[in-house]
């Protein structure tokens, strides 16, 4: 049973904007549920590097193949801070890392679709860079302070891979010859409504949204971010000249938002149970990488203790 004392500081500590440091008291629900999702996070990262990382050796040209290697990379480096900022709760790297290996931990469920051809490549920079952006750039004013600076370094990131992906759908769906832009429709309609799962059930159907909302890790609701991913994104759509797969889709003046059809919470909820169409090769891929990469790491920790040897016969 927590202290009522310490859960009434907390609470208008964090309503006075205050950041919670590692070493701040916080109820064991705010820990619980902050490892949960930063841990989520970080997988997704790490899983996100998968889809793309498949067209590196196929992209069209050499400064296609540098900047999705570099976005890729960039990935990797998100993931790493994540982890960092997960670590921070007092939660073991190996432990999380060993629970996505399993299938025990949830990552978001955009990355367990298929990079069928090129456009997939613009379309997941436009829209899950895009959609990611809006929920990350919200996070960067989360009460928990490690994750927090996390997302102020990760967002300056997901600008470039957002704005190279749509490069990439001006290049097909504007610029491009017939077959190009109907590449780049197909890949629309591919990645549009999976873009919106993104942000996750409606906030009514949300089990974790008002506490975390009352916690200010969450500062705006899944509802809200995805209707601002929506009214951005359609006129970048229409610019190039694809249309939105969704016939529900109309501008409503009374709101000043773009109303939309019902996202298929069916296929939302088969994804995240794993059945997907690539969940299971995700998990063989990482698996597969983990286990070639099981020397690198081996050679890391003898270099480390070496050092550690060294260090303590000087100080003897
Ligand atoms: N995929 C998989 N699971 C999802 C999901 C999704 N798209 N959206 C929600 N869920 C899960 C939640 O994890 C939760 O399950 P759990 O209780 O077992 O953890 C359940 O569905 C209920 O959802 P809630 O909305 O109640 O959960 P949250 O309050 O955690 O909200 C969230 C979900 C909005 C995704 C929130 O966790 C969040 O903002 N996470 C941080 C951002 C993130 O993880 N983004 C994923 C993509 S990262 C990315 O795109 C990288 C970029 O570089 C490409």
């Amino acid at each position: 049973m927590e202290n009522q004392a310490l859960l009434e500081r907390f609470q208008n500590y964090v309503d006075a904007e205050n950041k919670i440091e590692a070493k701040d008291w916080m109820p064991d629900g705010y820990r619980k549920t902050l490892v949960r999702q930063i841990a989520q996070h970080a997988h997704s990262e790490v899983v996100g590097m998968l889809p793309e990382g498949n067209w590196i050796t196929r992209a069209p040209s050499l400064r296609r193949k540098t900047i999705l290697i570099s976005k890729v990379q960039d990935e990797a480096g998100h993931g790493l801070y994540l982890y960092s900022a997960c670590e921070t709760l007092g939660v073991d790297r190996d432990t999380l890392i060993e629970e996505l290996l399993s299938g025990k931990a949830k990552y978001s469920s955009i990355f367990n679709y298929p990079t069928v051809s090129w456009a997939d490549i613009g379309a997941i920079g436009w829209l899950v860079d895009g959609a990611a952006i809006v929920n990350q750039v919200s996070l960067q004013r989360t009460s928990y302070g490690p994750y927090s600076r996390a997302m102020v370094r990760i967002c300056k990131e997901e600008s470039f891979h957002q704005r190279q992906g749509y490069e990439i759908m001006i290049a097909l769906a504007k610029n491009g010859n017939e077959a190009q832009k109907k590449m780049a429709q197909e890949a629309f309609n591919r990645w549009w409504w999976p873009s919106l799962m993104m942000f996750g059930p409606s906030d009514a159907a949300s089990a974790h949204s008002g506490q975390n909302m009352a916690w200010k890790i969450k500062r705006h609701g899944n509802d809200e971010l995805r209707q601002k991913f929506v009214d951005m994104t359609v006129p970048q759509a229409e610019y190039l000249g694809l249309t939105i797969p969704d016939k529900d889709l109309k501008w409503n003046e009374a709101t000043g938002h773009y109303d939309f059809g019902e996202i298929d919470w069916t296929e939302f909820n088969e994804v995240v149970k794993g059945n997907g169409p690539c969940n299971k090769q995700r998990l063989q891929t990482r698996n597969k990488a983990h286990d070639e990469g099981a020397w690198v790491r081996e050679a890391a920790m003898a270099y480390a203790r070496k050092q550690q040897e060294r260090q303590a016969v000087s100080a003897a």
